[in-house]
């Protein structure tokens, strides 16, 4: 296992599109064992190949709070897509900043995993927005390109958060201050 440099935008790779693995390989597996410590290593919820300048349809995702649960999805697809979220993303490969993206609030994937078995993995939420974030990768998308508005800093977007929780509270507490009437 090594850690590999993740490119970032402006590299072309990231604009190509990658092959179909359809044949595990120990490289390949070396390259998944790499990936997930890249991941994990950089904070990231997801890596996929093209990231480590790899044109192979492979990704990782890992939305579990320990980081100690990771999908591994070769050759994916996605063959369902329900509802809608919209919400700020990020990219391991434009770090720092984040975007606002429209994204299907649940998907249904059809992969291999790592031994080329067959797999169908389900996702709400983040993991729904993770699957569809790596999976553009593999065709050379970045979610820059279907943004709503413009990028922000990462810190400006915690200040933001902070902000809207501090309102949240505030709205909370005026709630509970006020007399109960019958
Ligand atoms: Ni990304």
């Amino acid at each position: 296992m090594a850690l590999r440099s993740i490119r970032k935008v402006g590299d072309p790779v990231l604009t190509k599109h990658s092959k179909e693995v359809r044949k595990m390989t120990p490289r390949l597996e070396e390259l998944i064992d790499d990936m997930l410590d890249t991941m994990y290593e950089a904070g990231g919820v997801g890596l996929a190949a093209p990231q480590v300048g790899i044109l192979k349809r492979i990704v990782v995702v890992d939305v579990s709070p320990e980081q100690d649960d990771p999908f591994i999805l070769v050759d994916p697809q996605i063959i369902e897509t329900s509802g809608e979220q919209t919400g700020y993303e990020g990219c391991l490969s434009l770090p720092g900043k984040s975007g606002v993206v429209k994204r299907p609030e649940y998907v249904k994937v059809s992969a291999f995993d790592r031994n080329m078995k067959e797999v169908e993995y389900e996702g709400q939420d983040l993991l729904a927005r993770a699957f569809c974030h790596e999976i553009d990768h593999l065709d050379g998308k970045m979610y820059t390109e279907m943004m709503e508005g413009d990028l922000i800093d990462n810190s400006e977007l915690a200040e933001m958060q902070e902000q809207a929780e501090r309102e949240a509270q505030e709205a909370q507490d005026n709630q509970e201050e006020e007399p109960r009437t019958i």
